[in-house]
């Protein structure tokens, strides 16, 4: 059944809460501000509310209910240590706008978690305010564009983004008025070197890349790649929105990057989806660090405080210190696991992908590459030529056999691609239970196409015309019109 709305749910008069009586003096609001007609707020009682949304709740798919192998977006465990600190009243009510003396420890645990991204990154500092992995782009972009204005390289406008990018990659240069180039996939599924070497002159501003790459492969040429980006006079922007393949492993900096940003909903274990909070960290090398947003978090003799101090930063990319709950739980997380827990996770992230690619590889195509990183890509196309059904078919039928799918149709150079990241969180056997699963949906799309092509078939909504969802997507609830006015 379908889920009405609280505004449907809403009767006239109909209330959950009682409001003490007034201890104020009453203060007459001036005629232009009242409002002309009541506000159109949905009226329940406090148990409509709370079943409303038990209910939902109880429809939602996350991590906490089932396996998740979104690729690129690392949906792992997020241990509930991290929300209990999160919700701990020192940080859940204090204000942005308190004096820096009444918040130090809010403040302590910024630099320190500041201290800990440089140390997995190996870079010099940061600043913990974007608020996603696109803000985070969109920032170190605008740092390497004020760092090339200030060594007079202005005329650098292009940014190289590998045809495999993540789309964020070039919406970031595009927002910062770069020009993005493409350089080219080789058949390893690597930077094709001649592409590249052949993009490199004194217009190259900037190069985007993610490593391990969105196949789920390590790019082994990087250092002969930063080598050439520096030589040609631009800087390495690492997109480090999955880093859970190489922390305490490999680090950024010493791959040749110069800034890097960090998804802390995805590799330091925040709940995310759905758009909800997250915080993206930008981390630059040492020459970089004047440009870095503005305030930094400074610490002098034991005391914290803001620094606003810089004539070359970029100047603030955030209402206020950023999404500081989300920077308490990946501290927490950060800290809970030690320099060695985050190794082990990695090195877990890694053998997963690669236990599960090897179970699957025999089921559809491997385009890339024998071994993964965190991640490998799968083509559906051999498939769907034989049997008709694509890599979107096979993902819904995984909704009725209670898994949340993984990442289809992405990168966009694989055909019916289907992306797997188990991460590190899953266990040996619920990994065998997902490809026997898929085993048998594969088998289904051999001898009962119509099954996969009405899936998803036990999901509270069916499947959905995803080209109007996503071309007319109806966002607002209008009210219909009632007798009631
Ligand atoms: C490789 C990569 N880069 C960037 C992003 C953007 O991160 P966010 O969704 O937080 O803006 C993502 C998110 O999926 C990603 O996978």
């Amino acid at each position: 059944m379908i889920e009405p709305l609280v505004f449907e749910l809403s009767r006239c008069a109909r209330r959950g809460y009682d409001y003490p009586s007034c201890d104020v003096p009453q203060v007459d609001v001036p005629v232009a501000l009242k409002r002309m007609k009541a506000a159109a707020l949905p009226e329940l009682s406090e148990l409509d509310v709370v079943r409303h949304f038990s209910r939902l709740s109880n429809r939602t798919f996350g991590v906490d209910y089932g396996v998740y192998p979104l690729g690129s977006c690392t949906m792992k465990y997020n241990p509930k240590i991290n929300e209990k600190t999160a919700s701990l009243e020192a940080f859940t009510h204090i204000h942005p706008l308190q004096d820096s003396d009444t918040v130090q420890g809010a403040l302590k645990l910024m630099y320190r978690l500041l201290e800990a991204l440089s140390t997995v990154t190996g870079m010099s500092w940061g600043s913990l305010q974007p608020s996603a992995g696109a803000h985070g782009e969109y920032t170190g972009l605008k740092i390497i564009k004020a760092y090339h204005l200030a060594n007079n390289q202005g005329h650098r406008n292009r940014v190289i983004v590998p045809v495999s990018a993540h789309g964020t990659n070039p919406a970031s240069a595009a927002l910062n008025g770069f020009e993005i180039v493409e350089v080219a996939t080789d058949e390893r599924g690597l930077i094709d070197l001649t592409s590249l070497d052949a993009l490199l002159d004194d217009r190259i501003a900037a190069i985007m890349l993610t490593n391990p790459n969105t196949l789920g492969l390590f790019e082994r040429d990087i250092v002969l790649i930063a080598n050439k980006v520096h030589q040609a006079g631009g800087l390495l922007y690492y997109d480090g929105a999955n880093l859970n393949a190489i922390m305490g492993m490999a680090r950024p900096k010493d791959m040749g990057f110069d800034v890097v940003h960090l998804n802390l909903h995805k590799t330091f274990s925040t709940p995310h989806g759905g758009g909800g909070p997250g915080a993206g960290p930008v981390l630059v090398s040492k020459p970089l660090v004047p440009y870095l947003p503005k305030p930094d978090i400074v610490c002098v003799d034991g005391t914290y405080r803001f620094d606003w101090d810089s004539s070359l930063s970029i100047g603030k990319v955030a209402g206020f210190w950023g999404n500081f709950l989300v920077l308490v739980r990946a501290y927490t997380y950060i800290v809970r696991m030690g320099l060695h827990g985050l190794r082990e996770a990695s090195r877990h992230a890694v053998l997963n992908a690669n236990y599960l690619l090897a179970k699957l590889e025999d089921l559809l195509d491997h385009p890339y590459g024998n071994f993964c990183m965190h991640e490998f890509v799968l083509s559906a196309q051999s498939l769907k030529d034989e049997t008709g059904v694509s890599a979107l078919d096979i993902a819904k039928g995984l909704l009725d056999c209670n898994y949340h799918p993984p990442t289809i149709y992405f990168p966009l150079i694989v055909h019916e691609a289907m992306m797997f990241e188990p991460t590190e969180s899953e266990s040996m056997e619920n990994l065998d239970i997902l490809a026997d699963t898929l085993r048998m949906l594969i088998q289904t799309a051999r001898t009962d196409v119509a099954v996969l092509k009405r899936a998803p078939e036990h999901t509270v909504i069916g499947r959905v015309d995803e080209v109007l969802a996503a071309k007319s997507p109806v966002l607002r609830y209008v009210r219909k019109e009632t007798t009631e006015g």
